[in-house]
Protein backbone atom coordinates (compact mmCIF):
# COMPACT_ATOMS: atom_id res chain seq x y z
CA UNK A 1 0.00 0.00 0.00
CA UNK A 2 1.09 3.41 -1.45
CA UNK A 3 0.47 6.81 0.49
CA UNK A 4 -2.18 8.56 -1.76
CA UNK A 5 -2.46 12.03 -2.12
CA UNK A 6 -5.28 13.18 0.02
CA UNK A 7 -6.95 16.36 -0.65
CA UNK A 8 -7.89 18.54 2.56
CA UNK A 9 -11.51 19.65 2.49
CA UNK A 10 -11.55 21.90 5.53
CA UNK A 11 -9.63 22.53 8.90
CA UNK A 12 -10.60 23.01 12.20
CA UNK A 13 -8.39 24.39 14.74
CA UNK A 14 -9.42 22.50 18.17
CA UNK A 15 -6.71 23.82 20.51
CA UNK A 16 -3.51 26.14 20.00
CA UNK A 17 -1.66 22.87 18.57
CA UNK A 18 -4.27 20.73 17.68
CA UNK A 19 -5.99 21.09 14.56
CA UNK A 20 -8.63 18.25 12.99
CA UNK A 21 -7.94 18.08 8.94
CA UNK A 22 -11.11 16.43 6.84
CA UNK A 23 -10.08 15.00 3.50
CA UNK A 24 -11.62 14.25 0.44
CA UNK A 25 -12.27 10.57 1.55
CA UNK A 26 -15.06 8.95 1.93
CA UNK A 27 -13.92 5.65 2.88
CA UNK A 28 -14.95 3.95 6.30
CA UNK A 29 -12.70 3.13 9.36
CA UNK A 30 -12.97 1.41 12.55
CA UNK A 31 -12.45 4.34 15.30
CA UNK A 32 -8.69 3.22 16.92
CA UNK A 33 -7.80 2.63 13.18
CA UNK A 34 -5.03 5.15 11.82
CA UNK A 35 -3.37 6.10 9.17
CA UNK A 36 0.22 6.81 8.19
CA UNK A 37 0.91 10.11 6.98
CA UNK A 38 4.22 10.64 5.07
CA UNK A 39 5.63 13.70 5.24
CA UNK A 40 8.33 14.53 2.41
CA UNK A 41 11.67 15.48 3.33
CA UNK A 42 10.72 14.09 6.91
CA UNK A 43 9.10 10.96 8.11
CA UNK A 44 5.95 9.09 7.86
CA UNK A 45 3.43 9.03 11.74
CA UNK A 46 0.53 7.20 12.47
CA UNK A 47 -2.69 9.56 12.80
CA UNK A 48 -5.86 7.82 14.70
CA UNK A 49 -8.47 8.57 12.70
CA UNK A 50 -11.02 10.88 14.47
CA UNK A 51 -13.84 10.70 11.94
CA UNK A 52 -14.94 8.95 8.53
CA UNK A 53 -17.25 10.11 6.18
CA UNK A 54 -15.69 12.25 5.45
CA UNK A 55 -12.33 11.16 7.20
CA UNK A 56 -10.52 13.04 9.56
CA UNK A 57 -7.39 13.28 11.33
CA UNK A 58 -6.40 14.92 14.49
CA UNK A 59 -2.89 16.13 14.71
CA UNK A 60 -1.51 17.72 17.45
CA UNK A 61 1.80 19.99 16.60
CA UNK A 62 4.60 18.39 19.19
CA UNK A 63 7.63 17.67 16.80
CA UNK A 64 9.36 18.10 13.22
CA UNK A 65 6.66 16.22 11.29
CA UNK A 66 3.35 16.85 13.40
CA UNK A 67 4.20 20.66 13.19
CA UNK A 68 4.76 20.41 9.55
CA UNK A 69 1.71 18.78 8.90
CA UNK A 70 -0.19 21.18 10.92
CA UNK A 71 0.95 23.96 8.22
CA UNK A 72 -0.94 22.25 5.33
CA UNK A 73 -3.59 24.38 4.59
CA UNK A 74 -7.55 23.57 2.69
CA UNK A 75 -6.64 22.42 -0.82
CA UNK A 76 -3.17 20.89 -0.12
CA UNK A 77 -2.89 17.60 -0.30
CA UNK A 78 -1.34 15.11 1.97
CA UNK A 79 -0.46 11.58 1.83
CA UNK A 80 -2.02 8.87 3.52
CA UNK A 81 -1.55 5.20 3.68
CA UNK A 82 -4.51 3.05 5.29
CA UNK A 83 -6.32 2.70 7.08
CA UNK A 84 -3.86 0.13 9.15
CA UNK A 85 -4.63 -1.75 12.72
CA UNK A 86 -6.91 -3.40 14.69
CA UNK A 87 -9.71 -0.60 16.26
CA UNK A 88 -12.23 -0.86 19.19
CA UNK A 89 -14.73 -3.26 19.11
CA UNK A 90 -17.74 -1.50 19.02
CA UNK A 91 -19.68 -3.31 21.57
CA UNK A 92 -21.79 -2.51 24.26
CA UNK A 93 -25.59 -0.79 25.61
CA UNK A 94 -23.46 1.52 28.02
CA UNK A 95 -19.99 3.10 27.27
CA UNK A 96 -17.50 5.48 28.85
CA UNK A 97 -14.65 7.10 26.56
CA UNK A 98 -11.67 8.43 28.56
CA UNK A 99 -9.20 10.82 27.00
CA UNK A 100 -6.33 12.57 27.36
CA UNK A 101 -5.67 15.38 25.36
CA UNK A 102 -5.22 14.34 21.92
CA UNK A 103 -6.04 11.06 22.62
CA UNK A 104 -9.71 12.02 22.85
CA UNK A 105 -9.84 12.56 18.99
CA UNK A 106 -10.66 8.65 18.35
CA UNK A 107 -12.74 8.24 21.69
CA UNK A 108 -14.78 11.03 20.16
CA UNK A 109 -15.30 9.09 17.52
CA UNK A 110 -16.19 5.66 18.96
CA UNK A 111 -18.52 7.17 21.47
CA UNK A 112 -20.77 8.65 18.71
CA UNK A 113 -20.45 5.73 15.83
CA UNK A 114 -21.73 3.36 19.94
CA UNK A 115 -24.55 6.49 19.91
CA UNK A 116 -25.43 5.23 16.14
CA UNK A 117 -25.90 1.71 17.31
CA UNK A 118 -28.32 3.25 20.32
CA UNK A 119 -25.85 2.59 23.34
CA UNK A 120 -25.81 5.33 26.05
CA UNK A 121 -22.50 7.38 25.85
CA UNK A 122 -20.53 9.04 28.68
CA UNK A 123 -17.30 10.67 28.42
CA UNK A 124 -13.92 11.73 30.74
CA UNK A 125 -12.00 14.35 29.02
CA UNK A 126 -8.94 15.19 30.79
CA UNK A 127 -5.72 17.77 29.64
CA UNK A 128 -3.11 19.34 31.52
CA UNK A 129 -4.72 22.93 30.99
CA UNK A 130 -7.61 24.04 29.20
CA UNK A 131 -5.67 25.08 26.40
CA UNK A 132 -5.53 21.98 25.57
CA UNK A 133 -9.22 20.37 25.70
CA UNK A 134 -10.33 19.20 22.34
CA UNK A 135 -13.92 19.54 21.80
CA UNK A 136 -16.29 17.23 23.15
CA UNK A 137 -18.57 14.58 21.72
CA UNK A 138 -21.73 15.84 20.72
CA UNK A 139 -24.73 14.26 22.20
CA UNK A 140 -22.04 13.29 25.07
CA UNK A 141 -22.50 14.09 28.88
CA UNK A 142 -19.04 15.17 29.62
CA UNK A 143 -16.87 15.20 32.82
CA UNK A 144 -14.19 17.91 32.30
CA UNK A 145 -10.88 17.64 34.28
CA UNK A 146 -7.93 19.19 34.35
CA UNK A 147 -4.62 19.39 36.43
CA UNK A 148 -4.45 22.79 37.01
CA UNK A 149 -8.27 22.99 37.49
CA UNK A 150 -8.26 25.70 34.69
CA UNK A 151 -11.61 24.10 33.18
CA UNK A 152 -13.88 21.27 35.05
CA UNK A 153 -12.83 19.49 37.76
CA UNK A 154 -9.23 20.05 38.95
CA UNK A 155 -7.91 16.42 39.14
CA UNK A 156 -7.25 13.32 36.65
CA UNK A 157 -8.94 11.65 34.93
CA UNK A 158 -8.95 8.41 37.28
CA UNK A 159 -10.13 11.05 39.64
CA UNK A 160 -13.48 10.87 38.07
CA UNK A 161 -13.69 7.74 36.65
CA UNK A 162 -13.60 6.76 40.36
CA UNK A 163 -16.25 9.31 41.27
CA UNK A 164 -18.54 7.96 38.57
CA UNK A 165 -18.09 3.94 40.25
CA UNK A 166 -18.57 5.44 43.52
CA UNK A 167 -21.65 6.62 42.42
CA UNK A 168 -22.70 3.39 41.44
CA UNK A 169 -22.78 4.37 37.68
CA UNK A 170 -22.12 0.84 35.69
CA UNK A 171 -20.16 0.42 32.08
CA UNK A 172 -19.97 -2.56 29.57
CA UNK A 173 -16.79 -0.82 28.65
CA UNK A 174 -14.28 1.29 28.18
CA UNK A 175 -12.35 2.95 25.83
CA UNK A 176 -9.37 5.16 26.10
CA UNK A 177 -6.36 6.78 24.54
CA UNK A 178 -3.79 9.13 26.01
CA UNK A 179 -0.56 9.02 27.85
CA UNK A 180 0.63 5.45 28.45
CA UNK A 181 0.70 6.04 32.04
CA UNK A 182 -2.76 7.37 32.19
CA UNK A 183 -4.24 4.25 30.20
CA UNK A 184 -2.22 2.02 32.50
CA UNK A 185 -3.90 3.37 35.57
CA UNK A 186 -7.62 3.07 34.31
CA UNK A 187 -6.85 -0.94 33.25
CA UNK A 188 -5.56 -1.49 36.76
CA UNK A 189 -8.58 0.22 38.22
CA UNK A 190 -11.30 -1.48 35.06
CA UNK A 191 -9.11 -5.01 35.98
CA UNK A 192 -10.10 -4.47 39.67
CA UNK A 193 -13.98 -3.97 38.85
CA UNK A 194 -13.88 -6.79 36.27
CA UNK A 195 -14.97 -3.94 33.41
CA UNK A 196 -13.65 -4.42 30.06
CA UNK A 197 -11.33 -1.82 28.82
CA UNK A 198 -9.73 -1.11 25.28
CA UNK A 199 -7.16 1.10 25.48
CA UNK A 200 -5.24 2.43 22.23
CA UNK A 201 -1.75 2.09 22.40
CA UNK A 202 1.37 4.12 20.89
CA UNK A 203 4.57 2.92 19.81
CA UNK A 204 7.52 4.86 17.45
CA UNK A 205 5.96 2.98 14.04
CA UNK A 206 8.00 2.55 10.52
CA UNK A 207 6.42 -0.02 8.50
CA UNK A 208 2.66 0.14 10.07
CA UNK A 209 1.86 -3.27 8.59
CA UNK A 210 3.52 -5.61 10.87
CA UNK A 211 7.19 -5.91 8.81
CA UNK A 212 9.94 -3.90 10.93
CA UNK A 213 9.41 -4.64 14.67
CA UNK A 214 9.83 -1.01 16.04
CA UNK A 215 6.37 -0.66 17.33
CA UNK A 216 6.88 -4.28 19.24
CA UNK A 217 5.12 -4.33 23.15
CA UNK A 218 5.24 -7.71 25.06
CA UNK A 219 5.44 -10.59 22.92
CA UNK A 220 2.93 -8.05 20.14
CA UNK A 221 3.45 -5.52 17.72
CA UNK A 222 1.02 -2.57 17.94
CA UNK A 223 1.19 -1.61 14.00
CA UNK A 224 -0.27 -4.84 13.32
CA UNK A 225 -1.85 -6.90 16.82
CA UNK A 226 -2.98 -3.63 18.33
CA UNK A 227 -3.82 -0.42 18.12
CA UNK A 228 -6.33 -1.57 20.32
CA UNK A 229 -5.48 -3.77 23.22
CA UNK A 230 -7.54 -4.80 26.25
CA UNK A 231 -6.68 -5.59 30.12
CA UNK A 232 -4.16 -8.42 28.81
CA UNK A 233 -1.84 -5.36 28.43
CA UNK A 234 -1.02 -5.07 32.19
CA UNK A 235 1.09 -8.27 31.73
CA UNK A 236 3.45 -6.77 29.43
CA UNK A 237 6.32 -5.73 31.28
CA UNK A 238 6.82 -2.85 29.42
CA UNK A 239 3.39 -1.41 29.32
CA UNK A 240 3.52 2.00 31.24
CA UNK A 241 7.50 1.54 31.41
CA UNK A 242 9.76 1.80 28.52
CA UNK A 243 9.34 1.88 24.87
CA UNK A 244 11.76 1.70 21.68
CA UNK A 245 13.02 4.62 20.33
CA UNK A 246 13.74 5.47 16.56
CA UNK A 247 16.91 4.25 16.80
CA UNK A 248 15.67 1.34 18.90
CA UNK A 249 17.01 2.06 21.36
CA UNK A 250 15.20 0.86 25.07
CA UNK A 251 14.04 4.24 27.07
CA UNK A 252 11.96 4.87 29.82
CA UNK A 253 8.07 6.30 29.10
C1 LIG B 1 -1.18 4.25 16.60
C2 LIG B 1 -0.81 5.71 16.83
C3 LIG B 1 -1.75 6.68 16.67
C4 LIG B 1 -1.41 8.02 16.86
N1 LIG B 1 -2.38 8.95 16.71
C5 LIG B 1 -2.10 10.26 16.82
C6 LIG B 1 -3.10 11.25 16.63
O1 LIG B 1 -4.28 10.94 16.37
N2 LIG B 1 -2.73 12.55 16.74
C7 LIG B 1 -1.45 12.92 17.06
O2 LIG B 1 -1.20 14.13 17.13
N3 LIG B 1 -0.48 12.02 17.24
C8 LIG B 1 -0.77 10.70 17.13
N4 LIG B 1 0.23 9.76 17.31
C9 LIG B 1 1.60 10.23 17.60
C10 LIG B 1 2.30 10.58 16.27
O3 LIG B 1 2.40 9.44 15.44
C11 LIG B 1 3.73 11.12 16.49
O4 LIG B 1 4.43 10.28 17.35
C12 LIG B 1 3.73 12.51 17.04
O5 LIG B 1 3.04 13.35 16.14
C13 LIG B 1 5.15 13.06 17.23
O6 LIG B 1 5.86 12.98 16.03
P1 LIG B 1 6.90 14.13 15.56
O7 LIG B 1 7.80 13.54 14.54
O8 LIG B 1 6.16 15.35 15.20
O9 LIG B 1 7.69 14.44 16.87
P2 LIG B 1 8.85 13.61 17.57
O10 LIG B 1 10.15 14.08 17.07
O11 LIG B 1 8.54 12.16 17.50
O12 LIG B 1 8.62 14.10 19.05
C14 LIG B 1 8.90 15.45 19.42
C15 LIG B 1 8.89 15.58 20.92
O13 LIG B 1 7.59 15.26 21.42
C16 LIG B 1 7.67 14.16 22.31
N5 LIG B 1 6.52 13.30 22.01
C17 LIG B 1 6.35 12.51 20.94
N6 LIG B 1 5.16 11.91 20.98
C18 LIG B 1 4.58 12.35 22.12
C19 LIG B 1 3.35 12.10 22.74
N7 LIG B 1 2.49 11.23 22.21
N8 LIG B 1 3.04 12.75 23.89
C20 LIG B 1 3.92 13.60 24.44
N9 LIG B 1 5.11 13.88 23.91
C21 LIG B 1 5.44 13.25 22.77
C22 LIG B 1 8.97 13.45 22.00
O14 LIG B 1 9.48 12.79 23.15
C23 LIG B 1 9.85 14.60 21.58
O15 LIG B 1 10.39 15.25 22.70
C24 LIG B 1 -0.09 8.40 17.19
C25 LIG B 1 0.88 7.40 17.37
C26 LIG B 1 0.52 6.06 17.20
C27 LIG B 1 1.56 5.01 17.40
S1 LIG C 1 5.77 -0.35 12.71
FE1 LIG C 1 6.85 -1.94 11.72
S2 LIG C 1 6.18 -3.73 12.76
FE2 LIG C 1 4.94 -2.14 13.58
Amino acid sequence: MLPTPTKITRVEQETKTVKTYYFDDQSYAIPGQFYMVWVPGLEEKPMSVSGTRPLSLTICGIGPASIRMNEYKEGECMFLRGPLGKGFRLEGKSVLGIGGGYGFGPVRYALLEMQKKGAKTKAILGAKNKDWLLRPAAGCETIITTNDGSSGKKGLVTDALLGLFDSGEKFDTIFTCGPERMMKAIAEICKDRKIGCQMLLERYMKCGIGVCGQCVIGDRLVCRDGPMFGIEALSFADFGATKLDRTSERIPI
